[in-house]
């Protein structure tokens, strides 16, 4: 796979030499280029921004130096045959990067990525390339960072791991959470390697058990539970019919239950768990108040 980005930093990227995505780059499956984005700036100060029109704070990425750099870019890419490039625009106002998004693009041949610093990229960029090639402006998060850089490295990361021959251990990635086709994303639970005792604590006795299908049971509990805790929105979206019965008792002692629709909701005694801090359930009686 071939991965283009345009920054104005781009030492920023220096990252992108170390650990995982370093050594699928030295061994061949990945081909970084990094380049300054005020090569093709043209003036005495190498300008990359200006003022907003409509006014308003901040500066806005200018259209030519971007325009030059993506021509540039692209027709480097297609000398050398790369195929076909996506281009990703690291925004917060983009779609979310997901895992599933991480897999779809772990089968382009060529990802060009955007990052901007300021207010972001003249809208007529994208609106042009968008013409030409597949475009995607993609969200790491709910928050706002500084540039998008960050979020390529982010997303350069998640992708990279999925190529073929870069993990160690090719089924790695196929108990991800979030690994797309499950019919359940479940959050992973706690992990463990030697001593058997640090500091007091031990290691939960059925991973030493040797006892595969109870290992198995232990984990999707786990699971369960820390997705429960940490994300009842995941649980909420799951189709019930992945649940088996195990899982079913495990999700009732937590306070869950079938809903309406079929998909699990929390019950009444979650909630009041919840409520008062104290643990205690709340009379059944003294139910639906918080629903
Ligand atoms: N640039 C600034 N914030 C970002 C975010 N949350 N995701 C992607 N790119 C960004």
């Amino acid at each position: 796979m071939r991965l283009d980005v345009v920054t104005i930093f781009p030492e920023y990227l220096d990252p992108l030499d170390v650990s995982l995505v370093g050594k699928a780059r030295a061994r061949g499956p990945l081909d970084v280029h990094v380049h300054d984005l005020r090569q093709w700036a043209h003036d005495r100060h190498n300008t990359v921004d200006d003022t907003p029109y409509g006014g308003g704070p901040g500066m806005v990425m200018k259209t030519d130096p971007w325009g030059e750099a993506l021509d540039s870019v692209v027709a480097d890419g297609y000398e050398s045959g790369a195929g076909r490039p996506v281009l990703v625009v690291p925004t917060p106002s983009g779609r979310p990067f997901t895992q599933e998004t991480a897999v779809r693009l772990s089968e382009q041949p060529w990802l060009i990525f955007t990052p901007a610093r300021y207010e972001g990229i003249d809208r007529r960029v994208v609106d042009e390339y968008a013409t030409r090639v597949p475009v995607l402006e993609l969200s790491i998060g709910d928050y706002v960072l500084a540039g998008g850089e960050a979020a390529v490295l982010v997303m350069v990361e998640a992708v990279a791991r999925l190529l073929p021959g870069v993990l160690g251990n090719a089924e790695s990635h196929r108990d991800d959470s979030f690994a797309p086709g499950a019919m359940v994303d479940l959050l992973e639970g706690p992990v463990y390697t030697k001593p058997p005792l640090w500091r007091g604590r031990g290691v939960p006795e059925v991973l030493v058990s040797g006892h595969h299908g109870r290992i198995a049971r232990w984990r999707r509990d786990e699971a369960l539970h820390r997705t429960a805790e940490h994300r009842p929105d995941l649980i909420e979206r799951c189709d019930p019919a992945a649940f088996d019965k195990h899982d079913r008792a495990t999700l009732a002692a937590l306070g869950w239950q079938p809903g309406p629709g079929g998909r699990y909701v929390r019950g009444p005694l979650a909630d009041a768990e919840g409520d008062d801090g104290s643990g205690d359930p709340e009379p059944a009686t003294g139910t639906a108040r918080r629903r």
